[in-house]
């Protein structure tokens, strides 16, 4: 099954309406490979078959929840990015406690199979343990079946080695048959709220509600226009004296945004930090 620049440009145009996603003409064959299986699966010989059928189909239905499943790009890690980590411990922290609050309220808003909202609650659970200061994170992506296995909860072992020895007590480690797994353990994973939210979609449900927020290797899928209205609607949900995180690769240099720079990819409302 080979895809035509015209059906390619349709599936383009459709994942921006969809979810704000731009598509270079470089992921053509990204496209190709993830679309051609759906279309298979559904019985469908052509790409063409697949665009008529997506052509009649009503706003509300659930092949739209797997098409755009399938183009979402979901790579995350433990503790992706460690230094911003780092600064949430030993700077963020103990600035924030400064104000006396005893709840800390976390966005995380592309949080793909869970590791970014896990590693904070892990951070957080560790360093605020004794602080009487409670925490919770409000986890979104707009892809259901991340979010399902993020909300299971379980994963492989296999990237242990990403987690610092002294956090790895947060997981229950699988034995004999499932020893190739662990899962987070209720103390950490019952701080985290699993929702689904499409970030094209602002205005967003929250208003002066985040202490922190982790928006991160997200905008890099968006154009700057997208990437404009997203940064506003998260100044929104953000507290005064929240925190705004993005990934080391993105930046809000050509953005016209109410969130001050402070340093490489972290972005302050208010003046406190
Ligand atoms: C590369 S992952 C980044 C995960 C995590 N934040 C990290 O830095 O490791 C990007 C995530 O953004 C999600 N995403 C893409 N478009 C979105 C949108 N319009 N609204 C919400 N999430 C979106 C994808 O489903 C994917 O899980």
């Amino acid at each position: 099954m080979i895809l035509t620049e015209k059906d390619f440009n349709f599936f383009r145009s459709l994942i921006y309406q969809l979810a704000g996603i731009s598509l270079s003409s470089a992921k053509r064959e990204l496209v190709q490979s993830r679309l051609r299986s759906r279309a298979q699966s559904l019985g469908m010989e052509s790409f063409e078959e697949y665009v008529k059928y997506l052509e009649g189909l009503p706003d509300k239905h659930e092949e739209w929840e797997s098409f755009i499943n399938l183009l979402t790009t979901n790579k995350t890690d433990w503790f992706r990015e460690p230094q911003h980590f780092d600064y949430i411990v030993e700077k963020f922290l103990p600035t924030w406690m400064t104000q006396g609050k005893k709840h800390l309220d976390v966005w995380c808003a592309a949080s793909s199979t869970g590791e970014e909202p896990y590693t904070l609650s892990l951070v957080l659970n560790h360093a605020l343990k004794g602080k009487g200061i409670t925490y919770k994170i409000v986890a979104t992506d707009i892809d259901t079946r991340v979010l399902s296995q993020a909300n299971n909860g379980v994963y492989s072992k296999d990237k242990l080695w990403q987690i610092p020895e002294i956090y790895q007590d947060g997981f229950s480690m699988g034995t004999g048959e499932i020893a190739a797994w662990m899962k987070v353990k209720p103390a950490i994973k019952s701080h985290v709220e699993y929702g689904q939210l499409n970030l094209s979609h602002i205005p967003y449900p929250w208003e002066n509600t985040f202490d922190l927020v982790f928006c991160r290797n997200v905008l890099i899928y968006f154009n700057p226009q997208t990437i404009q209205s997203v940064v506003e609607g998260l100044y929104h949900t953000a507290q005064k004296n929240a925190v705004l995180l993005i990934a080391h690769s993105e930046s809000l240099q050509n953005v016209k945004t109410s969130w001050k720079y402070q340093k490489p990819s972290i972005y302050l409302k208010g003046n406190l930090f």
